[in-house]
């Protein structure tokens, strides 16, 4: 595990013509299965609770999320039982789902309409009461908890050449990671969360779990959600296999994918003076790749 996750500078024709300095910060490098932003989120999540007190993790997820993918994984290396509501049917050959099975994970499918209501749905809410003191971990991992793990990373940047940066960005779902970010006390740079989603009230959100602090940093954009979540298209496949091959930072196409998409956009349409510093925060989601690919060949 390497939690002070390394700073690649990247370097591309568009950004030396723009004379933009790009850093990434790979979170997707802190752990092989427990990658990104879901490592920072589940820390606090976890480590506080003890197997014996707490025997069972219960947590939320789409059928190829990265959120069920590391909470199985976390659960298994910290010895915790886990339990996974997957929206809609579980289709047991779907990457995603089959690491976590294998990983010790129990599924359980739910309807779309109880999966807007997640524990409070009654049918659900009488399967989490026949498991033993359990602690139910909301979606992708977005709580108060998840919040104090993100703002260390802003904490890491001290004595870095990401120090000064005058934007940080990053892919943005649920909005724990950047609200996160915004919750510490050290933050100096704007933070540009593009959305993986459509979504009007992203910001809002952001705002109410970080209690506006640093407010007047937070910019979201919308513009580079793709159709939707988890939505792509060809532009944006073609766009990741260049970025990877220029820079060899692979991305998924779900999150990472889309935020650089935009943010190189922005870069092309001068958005950013000369001479401005940015960060991407690289928040992991590679599993997904294999999703990706195997939905491709069905
Ligand atoms: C790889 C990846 N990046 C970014 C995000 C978005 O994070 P958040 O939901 O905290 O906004 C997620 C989802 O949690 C994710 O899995």
């Amino acid at each position: 595990m390497n939690l002070h996750s390394p700073i690649v500078r990247i370097e591309t024709q568009l950004l030396t013509l723009k004379e933009i300095e790009l850093y990434i910060k790979r979170d997707d490098l802190i752990h092989p299965l427990v990658s990104g932003n879901k490592h920072r989120k589940l820390k606090y999540n976890l480590s506080k609770l003890n197997p014996d007190d707490h025997p069972t993790i219960v947590t939320f997820g789409g059928a190829f999320s990265n959120h069920l993918h590391a909470t199985a994984a976390a659960c298994q290396a910290m010895k915790f039982a886990c339990v996974g509501f997957v929206r809609g049917e579980i289709d047991i050959e779907n990457p995603t789902l089959k690491y976590c099975i294998s990983a010790g994970m129990e599924l359980i499918p739910m309807s779309r309409s109880d999966y807007r209501l997640k524990e409070i749905a009654p049918e659900v809410a009488k399967i989490i009461s026949t498991y033993n003191n359990p602690i139910i971990v909301p979606e992708g991992g977005t709580n108060q908890a998840a919040l104090l793990g993100v703002s260390e990373l802003i904490d890491e940047l001290q004595g870095t050449r990401c120090e000064d940066v005058d934007y940080i960005t990053l892919a943005c779902g649920t909005g724990g990671t950047t609200a996160g970010l915004l919750t510490s006390n050290r933050l100096r740079a704007k933070v540009i969360a593009f959305s993986a989603l459509k979504s009007d009230h992203l910001i809002h959100e952001i705002k109410a779990l970080s209690s506006c602090k640093n407010e007047d940093k937070l910019i979201v954009n919308t513009d580079y959600h793709f159709g939707g979540y988890a939505k792509w298209d060809q532009t944006l496949l073609d766009f990741i296999t260049d970025f990877e091959k220029e820079t060899s930072v692979p991305l998924d196409h779900v999150y990472n994918g889309k935020a650089l998409y935009g943010l190189m956009d922005l870069i092309a349409n001068d958005y950013f003076p000369k001479g401005t510093k940015i960060m991407h925060i690289h928040t992991g989601g590679l599993q997904g790749k294999a999703g990706l690919v195997y939905i491709m060949s069905k």
